[in-house]
């Protein structure tokens, strides 16, 4: 994986900072994306000053043109990794129109915003790697938002996949477990329901994340 040119978005969360430290540390050029402005600047000082940009997800005309600021700063783009979510619970009539909009929001809309503007900028033989989880095959009560958003970006990146497999661009919808790391305890509306103990993240990142950029990479090289 060593020479690769990468953009991780939300690289300021867990899932999307534990696959920028493998990435660094397999060679790998990384630009990073986040909405937390100071904590992505510090992060980027871990990793080697690495170009970072903040942006919000509210602002999809931002999170589109990422890629081109990625590639123009690291001279070239072959990967891009999405890791932007929210959480959000509660029976749906408990939801609140504003909260509904968040979350389809920052789970849907600006993750696809990130992904058509990295099409035409990434050079194949590259991949597309975006998280969406493992709610949209086992959808549970009090999620009807969430997952409405999840699967809408599951859908899309369906379509997307197909539309991009002759051109070198392997697109992977990456459906992670319910891991440790109190990602329900960040929701943005509602409270989580007792969930089970979730997967070792670090593990899970290695396996559904960072695999298939080299999977990706062996396929289509
Ligand atoms: N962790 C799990 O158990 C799990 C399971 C299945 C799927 N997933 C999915 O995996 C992805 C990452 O999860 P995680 O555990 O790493 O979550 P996390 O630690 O809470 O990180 C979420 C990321 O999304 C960004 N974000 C949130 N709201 C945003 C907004 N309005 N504008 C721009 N960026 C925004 C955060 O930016 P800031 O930190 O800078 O605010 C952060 O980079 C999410 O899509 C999640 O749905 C997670």
């Amino acid at each position: 994986m060593a020479g690769k040119k990468v953009l991780v978005v939300g690289a300021t969360g867990m899932v999307g900072g534990l696959a920028t430290q493998t990435l660094v540390g397999r060679g790998c050029a990384v630009a990073v994306a986040g909405r937390d402005a100071h904590g992505l600047a510090e992060r980027s000082n871990r990793w080697g000053n690495c170009p970072h940009r903040s942006f919000d997800a509210y602002d999809l005309e931002g999170a589109a043109g990422l890629a081109s600021w990625a590639s123009q700063a690291l001279g070239g783009l072959d990967t891009v990794v999405v890791a932007v979510g929210v959480a959000g619970f509660g029976r749906a009539e408990e939801v609140t129109e504003a909260a509904a909009e968040h979350l389809m929001t920052v789970n849907a809309l600006a993750p696809m915003a990130v992904v058509r503007g990295a099409l035409p900028v990434l050079e194949p033989p590259g991949a597309v790697v975006v998280v969406t989880g493992m709610i949209v095959d086992r959808p549970m009560r009090s999620t009807a938002d969430y997952t409405a958003a999840k699967t809408a970006l599951a859908a899309w990146l369906g379509v997307v996949e197909r539309e991009q497999r002759d051109r070198g661009i392997a697109v992977v919808d990456v459906r992670l477990p319910h891991l440790d790391g109190g990602f329900a305890d960040r929701a943005f509306i509602g409270r989580a329901p007792r969930l089970p103990r979730g997967a070792d993240a670090a593990q899970a990142v290695a396996r559904y994340v960072i695999a298939p950029i080299t999977d990706a990479a062996a396929r289509t090289g």
